[in-house]
């Protein structure tokens, strides 16, 4: 049911997963589907290490995708600015960074949203992974803390949170 798919097969669903992301976020400032699946999944599926993985089963029910991140990118960039000189160089460049989790919610709540994570980071070589998540209690930033990741900011100063995953793997990073 979970797939780890590719940069190829990735964009070749790309509407797909733009309806779910859409479906997700509903409501929320950031959820364009189309926008997604035209720009930011495109973009994103060229960096370094791009892996998604997909719950599927007769339509794709929630996706999960990351990179090797890097500074320079608007993200590692924008958070190492947020953070103490001493935070960021520990953590930017070379991290993973888990950049959406989503789960249409019709298929919410069945432990999906865990398992997508669990795949999207099992075999990695990273040593650090990072993610920005919402900073009030719901059910991403419980989950994450389920899967054993550490607040590191707990707000950014524009309402995430920091969150990071420190593998203990020496790798990349
Ligand atoms: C965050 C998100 C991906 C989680 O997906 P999900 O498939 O619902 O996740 P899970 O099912 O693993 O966990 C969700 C909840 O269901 C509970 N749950 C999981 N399996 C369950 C089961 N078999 N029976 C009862 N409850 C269960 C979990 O304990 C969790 O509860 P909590 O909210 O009280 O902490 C989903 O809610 C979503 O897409 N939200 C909108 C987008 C979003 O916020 N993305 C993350 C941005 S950082």
């Amino acid at each position: 049911m979970i797939a780890v798919l590719d940069r190829t097969a990735s964009l070749g669903i790309a509407t797909e997963l733009g309806e779910v992301f859409a479906a997700a976020f509903a409501g929320e400032e950031h959820s364009d589907g189309e926008r997604f699946a035209t720009e930011q999944l495109p973009t994103h599926a060229a960096r370094d290490d791009f892996r998604l993985v997909v719950a599927q089963e007769d339509s794709v029910l929630g996706f999960a995708y990351g990179f090797t991140g890097w500074p320079g990118q608007w993200w590692s960039d924008r958070i190492a600015a947020a953070i103490s000189p001493d935070l960021a160089a520990e953590w930017i460049g070379g991290h993973f960074e888990v950049v959406e989790l989503a789960v249409v919610p019709e298929a919410q709540g069945q432990g999906i949203g865990a398992a997508l994570m669990t795949a999207l980071v099992d075999g990695l070589p990273h040593r650090r992974m990072l993610l920005t998540t919402y900073a009030d209690d719901r059910t991403a930033p419980r989950l994450y803390r389920r899967l054993g990741w550490q607040v590191l900011v707990q707000d950014l100063g524009w309402g995430s949170a920091l969150y990071g995953l420190d593998t203990g793997v020496p790798g990349i990073d």
